[in-house]
């Protein structure tokens, strides 16, 4: 029987998420597996949960946006208790899986491929950077050249062998501690880091429709889902920072994106809050 280990972080209010997230994960990711968790909490009631294979380990809300670029430096810190494992999964804390994760569906890592990765459901089909927003300044250790193929990996769900997705820890965890030793953070945290790696290394892409934030999901296919934050106050809420805050220091061509992307979803709050910005 094959061992997984699932990292998972909720500090602040996403430890909202983590009953849902335990449950289904448990029902429905690689059933025939033997699951433990290794949970990155603040919550008082996360790390008293006694159930059986869950981990879990004190770590303090840091803010928006080290909360999610962080997240490498963390899951070094158990380097030492995956050992027994065969793969590593990361799940975004806002997670439901809804049907059986399989190995039909989304095949195990490989010795030829040990990563396996999701896509951004709105940019699945931009193979070179051009529509999803790699990192493009220099300064980062994100940066991806224009040019150099590379797809919209998605931070919300990836996952390898256990040996491959530690090597993907300690060399993003490094960039993210040289970049902020110079003050750069990439435009998209640990994603852009994840995108960028993702042109370097050897890994499987998750077919299309089976990852999804909600507001893109097919109901009838999707197999994991990251419910809409606007059910649960919104990103900036969750996040505990204002969406000024949040956004200033975006290029101009990100905010219309951004604008493009909650005009095309109907979102009037998010729109009006951009439309703000994109003004100043
Ligand atoms: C989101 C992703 C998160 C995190 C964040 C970085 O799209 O779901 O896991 O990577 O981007 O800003």
């Amino acid at each position: 029987m094959k061992k997984i280990a699932m990292l998972y972080i909720c500090t602040g209010k996403y430890e909202i998420f983590w009953d849902k997230f335990y449950e289904t994960c448990q029902k429905h990711f690689y059933p025939d597996a033997e699951k433990e968790y290794f949970i990155f909490t603040d919550s008082e009631r996360v790390l008293r949960c006694k159930l059986p294979g869950v981990h879990t380990y004190y770590q303090a809300k840091t803010g928006w946006p080290y909360d999610t670029l962080l997240r490498y430096q963390w899951f070094c810190t158990v380097q030492d208790a995956l050992a027994p494992f065969d793969y590593c999964y990361y799940v975004n804390a806002n997670s439901e899986f809804l049907r059986d994760v399989t190995e039909a569906q989304i095949p195990y890592p490989t010795e030829r491929e040990p990563l396996v990765l999701s896509l951004h459901p709105r940019y699945y089909h931009d193979l070179d950077g051009s529509e999803c927003s790699p990192e493009r300044r220099p300064e980062s250790r994100a940066y991806v050249a224009p040019g150099t193929p590379c797809r919209a990996h998605c931070g919300a769900f990836w996952g390898g062998t256990r040996d491959a997705v530690l090597e993907m820890c300690r060399t993003l965890r490094d960039r993210t501690a040289e970049d902020l030793a110079d003050g750069v953070i990439a435009v998209w945290h640990d994603q852009s880091h994840l995108i960028k790696y993702a042109t370097e290394v050897p890994h499987q892409n998750i077919a299309e429709f089976l990852v999804s934030y909600e507001e893109y999901a097919d109901p009838e296919k999707c197999l994991l889902m990251f419910p809409a934050k606007a059910k649960y106050g919104g990103n900036d809420k969750l996040r505990e920072v204002s969406r000024d805050e949040r956004l200033k220091h975006l290029p101009r061509k990100i905010y219309r994106s951004m604008l493009g992307g909650a005009k095309k979803l109907h979102l009037d709050g998010a729109l009006k809050g951009v439309a703000r910005i994109v003004k100043k």
